[in-house]
């Protein structure tokens, strides 16, 4: 697959069949991931590869805690247009239905040491390889961050040490629907040129 057309069609993929994902294709996204730059080529990550029923039941359970508690307070506003009702629907599909996804991914940084400050810019860049990969495969994700909520727990489920953080949890899986472009803003409003606030179109004619 070309690499623009990866780009452009990855997106939170939140309706995933409980088909199994072979092994194969695991590694697969994982070579891409440790691709990935960081800072100092620290390399500050690990990767955690999660199908055990039992540990995704309770994974599970405490990401749902997370999501009724954080968005189904909010569920009013964030359904206010049909873009965000449409994003609530999967988001809340997903939340009722972790535990079925095949394979849970979960993206573990150093926090300790130098150049680990900053955590999440050392894994995220390889977390993006690894869901470009996926999608190169057919396979759909979504960056999820929720179960952080209940990140002690999670640490002593998966016998993290210390020194370590999850920084985020990749559902993966074969998705039920099409991919298809996400909603974004487009680049004349986000580019500014030279100067803070001179922005253009791609025509070359400046903005307002
Ligand atoms: C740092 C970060 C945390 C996120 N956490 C969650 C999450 O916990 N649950 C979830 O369903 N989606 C989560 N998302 C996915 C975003 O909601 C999604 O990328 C965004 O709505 C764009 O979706 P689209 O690519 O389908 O257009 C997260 C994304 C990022 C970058």
């Amino acid at each position: 697959m070309d690499v623009f057309e990866a780009i452009n069609t990855t997106r939170a993929m939140r309706r995933l069949k409980p088909d199994p994902v072979d092994d194969e294709l695991i590694w697969k996204v994982l070579e891409a991931a440790i691709r990935a730059p960081s800072g100092g080529n620290l390399q500050p990550w690990s990767f955690m590869v999660i199908r055990d029923a039992e540990t995704k039941r309770k994974i599970g359970e405490w990401y749902l805690e997370a999501w009724n508690a954080t968005y189904g307070r909010i569920k009013d506003t964030v359904t206010a247009d049909a873009q965000g009702t449409r994003m609530y629907s999967s988001a809340d599909h997903l939340a009722q239905h972790l535990a079925e996804v095949p394979v849970f991914i979960i993206g573990v940084v150093r926090t300790g040491g130098a150049g680990t400050s900053s955590s999440g810019s050392y894994i995220f860049p390889a977390i993006q390889n690894l869901m470009l990969a996926a999608r190169g495969l057919g396979l759909g994700t979504t960056l999820t961050t929720l179960h952080r909520a209940h990140e002690a727990d999670v640490k002593e489920l998966l016998g993290v040490p210390e020194g370590w953080e999850t920084a985020c949890l990749i559902p993966m899986g074969w998705p039920k629907g099409k991919f298809g472009m996400g909603a974004r803003r487009p680049v004349e409003e986000v580019t500014h040129w030279e100067k803070w606030g001179e922005t253009k179109s791609r025509d070359g004619k400046a903005g307002s």
